[in-house]
């Protein structure tokens, strides 16, 4: 169906009528073929100008009547024409025009309206049927466009959304590497010092095992016996009990302890391994929040320092993976709002009914007129590749599917303070994505 963009498009060039004309005269032109397609007739003046129009129905109200065409034939049609008919500008846009027209609509709604040029000459008419269909077929194609236009929209959301899950999960396999690269860099190093520190070991059970094997022979030389002997007291020198105390022990611990932040980590990261990980029922908050402290530390280590202060919390009903994304967002922003010697302070607490996470930075903040508008997806005041303006709206998202708020207060130039409240328990199953 192509639309059709304006009246010019409508229009029907019809004859018109003039001023001298009788009625009887009108009534025979509406006879005529040309004409009767019309449901009625213009009757335009000697400067081009319309009158009104004469319809159909009037002439039959006339001819009706009792004697009417004898007491109306040699009247001149000035008097039967509606002077109030609807007159039109052609260069009126469509919706104008059907605004109009639809004002005035009366029954019959096939009713004629009479288009002028811009001088106000006549130049044919145009339906009100017509006029409707053009515009019912235009606010067809309309919607066809706008429903294309919403689909592409959800589209890229949908991609944007994913992306924005990406650039976290991508952050955070940065973080956990460049995490794990510090404690196996030493472990690697011990383990590099403690296999050359057990050869004097080797060494020893090698001459031991030589002078208990000789010893057991009777025919075995004394000068040789001797030799074996020195060997052992040589080796037991070199690894005397003192070296294993001041190289050994330390070595080891140090390897543990690295070797316990490796593990550590890979908790962590248990958590944040599927995004979409289903509700669990026992979750402590807390461990949320150290979690993602472990996993942020890379992005927060040279912005800011933090402090935490949590109190003791009763488990929860939660996505787990989905509060992390919310608190390494959270966090990153908090981190992007530093210049320098930057301080977050977290610290949780709860009562009867929720446990509360508070994140305070000492940052930027937000400017007053910006503060309505940062849950909105794709806000961002970031540099794009810095900021998608989607992490806040997902986080809003994320906490109201777990039955919580999200607030915040913030005063530019001395810092923002994010409070989540989440309900100890859920009175509704989860949603799981958000
Ligand atoms: N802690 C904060 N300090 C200052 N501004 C913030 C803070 N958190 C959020 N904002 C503002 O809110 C906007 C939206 O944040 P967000 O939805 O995470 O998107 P993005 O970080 O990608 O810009 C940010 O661009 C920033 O202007
Ligand atoms: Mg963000």
């Amino acid at each position: 169906m192509s639309s059709i963009q304006s009246l010019a498009a409508l229009i029907k060039p019809v004859g018109s009528l003039s001023p001298e004309m009788t009625i009887s005269d009108v009534a025979d032109q509406l006879l005529q073929p040309s004409h009767k397609a019309f449901l009625s007739l213009p009757v335009v003046n000697r400067q081009g100008r319309p009158l009104g129009l004469i319809s159909r129905y009037r002439l039959q109200d006339i001819f009706m009547q009792r004697f009417g065409r004898d007491l109306w034939g040699k009247r001149s049609v000035t008097e039967a024409v509606n002077t109030e008919s609807l007159v039109i500008a052609l260069d009126t846009s469509l919706d104008e025009a059907a605004r109009i027209v639809t004002a005035q609509l009366q029954y019959p709604i096939t009713e004629d309206f009479i288009l002028v040029d811009k001088h106000g000459c006549y130049q044919g008419l145009g339906t009100v049927l017509d006029l409707l269909k053009a515009m019912e077929s235009r606010i067809d194609q309309r919607n066809q466009a706008l429903s294309r236009a919403l689909q592409e929209l959800k589209n890229s959301q949908a991609h944007l959304i994913q992306s924005e899950k990406m650039a976290s999960l991508g952050q955070m396999v940065a973080g956990v590497a460049h995490e794990l690269n510090t404690p196996l860099g030493y472990v690697k190093n011990n383990v590099q010092l403690l296999r050359d520190l057990v050869q004097p070991l080797l060494e020893l059970a090698a001459a031991q095992a030589q002078l208990s094997q000789c010893l057991q022979d009777p025919a075995t030389p004394t000068d040789t016996v001797e030799a074996i002997f020195s060997r052992v007291q040589q080796a037991t020198d070199q690894a005397s009990p003192a070296t294993f105390e001041e190289d050994f022990t330390p070595l080891l611990e140090d390897t543990l302890y690295g070797l316990e932040q490796i593990g550590e980590l890979a908790v962590s990261l248990k958590d944040f391994a599927r995004l979409d990980r289903a509700m669990s029922e026992d979750i402590d908050l807390n461990d949320c929040v150290r979690s993602a402290l472990v996993i942020a530390r890379n992005a927060l280590k040279d912005k800011a320092l933090v402090t935490t202060r949590l109190g003791e919390l009763p488990l929860l009903t939660c996505t787990p993976s989905q509060i992390n994304q919310v608190l390494l967002n959270i966090l990153n922003n908090a981190a992007q709002a530093m210049t320098n010697s930057g301080q977050i302070l977290i610290k949780s607490w709860a009562d009867t009914r929720c446990a509360y996470l508070s994140i305070q930075d000492n940052g930027a903040g937000i400017p007053n007129d910006i503060q309505q508008r940062i849950f909105d997806p794709f806000f961002t005041t970031k540099a794009v590749g810095e900021g998608t303006g989607l992490g806040l709206a997902i986080s809003y998202k994320i906490v109201q599917q777990h039955g919580g708020t999200i607030r915040f207060a913030s005063e530019p130039g001395r810092g923002t303070r994010f409070v989540i409240s989440l309900p100890l328990s859920q009175p509704s199953p989860l949603q799981r994505s958000a």
